[in-house]
């Protein structure tokens, strides 16, 4: 249907030009444009530039929500990159479907990936009717809050140890100058605040079956009030943060103008760039502090269908550059994603990361719910959110109202 939708409104604007790449340039887009995505993408292009070929570098600002679509529109209007960076799940089912990107299983198989690639789950993500699709490339996360130490110590309370401590500790950060929780503009960041209060205060659980499942009746049942409830606690600490992009919003964080973020651990890379210490100049808290849990979602590149042996035999290198023990330490240590396969060393992890191994190597995921919904549904998650967190006037009740609806109808 998205497709559908983009299809339609590209066949109103003039035909794109069909892109001439030369053999061994490979244009790859992604939406990784702020200091610490910007940080770790050069350790691709670093290492895929030492073959001898070319990364030309095709960064669309603007987060996922913006560079999707532009993505797509390039590929079905005939002027396909090299490569390109999607959430690992769902996003390219149809593309897929529309036979735009190219089957990478005898190169998964030639290098071993089901052996490799851990957990299971992120090939399988990969994977539409036993066919491989994508290269994963990390894992990342959206369960965590990021505390700035600094902030707390302005406003005279002791750092959080957990989503209510938080709240409670709103009205002194307010007291003393700040904005209690850091959230953008970008309409992903409030659905993906609300999702990240349903696994903490509903369980993991809720999350799957609702959106794994559809469940309309558990959306719209008395628990998920309670999340609705905690979210229009959080609308509230959000007020007056009037950043637009995430990486700004921690940015409020990593300067300790805001007590806090709820946002995946690619904050970590932004924290890194700026030379701060987990544990002393910030705190991160899994889960919220409530339920220590991490969803299995990430990154994944696919390589969309080109007519050139040259181009092909570029794709096939990058995909397995990006899934090399090497290239997958440089990477994950500056993105502050987990790697994606477990025979590596990552010693030089900082806590934060090592507390995501550990709940990794323990067991303790989850689906992403760029594995569960399809964007389409996502989307409208997306316009449901960013509405709420900006709308005093939407009661919990009403929004939950409509989550329903959404879940009904989701596919
Ligand atoms: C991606 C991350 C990225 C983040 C913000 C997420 O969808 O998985 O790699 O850093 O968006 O741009």
């Amino acid at each position: 249907m998205y497709l559908k939708r983009i299809t339609t409104a590209l066949a109103m604007t003039a035909a794109l030009p069909v892109l001439s790449a030369q053999a061994t340039d490979l244009e790859v887009t992604h939406w990784w444009t702020s200091g610490g995505e910007a940080a770790a993408v050069a350790e691709f292009a670093k290492a895929f530039d030492a073959t001898g070929n070319k990364w030309v570098d095709g960064a669309i600002a603007g987060g996922g929500g913006t560079a999707r679509p532009i993505m797509v529109s390039r590929l079905i209007g005939g002027d396909p990159m090299g490569a390109f960076q999607f959430n690992t799940g769902r996003q390219a089912e149809e593309l897929i479907e529309a036979g735009l990107l190219r089957d990478l299983t005898d190169v998964a198989e030639a290098n071993g990936w089901k052996d490799i690639i851990y957990p299971s789950s992120l090939l399988d993500a990969c994977t539409v009717d036993g066919r491989i699709y994508c290269a994963p490339v990390n894992i990342h996360s959206w369960q965590w809050l990021w505390l700035s130490n600094g902030a707390f110590e302005k406003a005279g309370v002791p750092v959080p140890a957990n989503w209510d401590e938080f709240v409670a500790a709103a009205d002194a950060l307010r007291d003393a100058g700040l904005q209690p929780l850091a959230l953008g503009g970008q309409s992903w960041q409030s659905a993906g605040a609300f999702n990240v209060l349903m696994v903490a205060l509903a369980g993991p659980d809720a999350l799957v079956d609702i959106y794994g499942n559809k469940n309309a009746e558990l959306a719209g049942g008395e628990e998920m009030a309670r999340v609705f409830k905690a979210a229009a606690d959080a609308r509230s600490m959000a007020e007056g943060s009037s950043v637009q992009d995430w990486n700004q919003a921690t940015n409020m964080v990593v300067t300790d103008q805001a007590g806090g973020q709820i946002m995946g651990d690619w904050a970590q890379g932004e924290f890194a760039v700026a030379g701060k210490v987990a544990g002393k100049d910030y705190t991160c808290l899994p889960g919220l502090g409530v339920n220590e849990l991490i969803d299995t979602g990430g990154d994944a590149f696919y390589f969309p269908v080109i007519d050139d042996p040259e181009i092909k035999a570029a794709q096939d290198e990058l995909a397995n550059l990006m899934v090399s023990p090497e290239v997958q330490v440089s990477f994950n240590l500056k993105k502050g994603s987990l790697p994606i396969r477990g025979d590596i060393d990552l010693a030089a992890a900082n806590d934060c990361m090592k507390k995501g191994l550990e709940i990794l190597a323990a067991g303790n995921t989850l689906p992403s719910t760029t594995q569960l919904n399809t964007e389409d549904t996502n989307n409208q998650l997306n316009d449901l959110f960013v509405e709420f967190f900006n709308d005093n006037s939407i009661t919990p009740e009403d929004a939950q109202a409509r989550f329903v609806d959404i879940v009904s109808s989701a596919e």
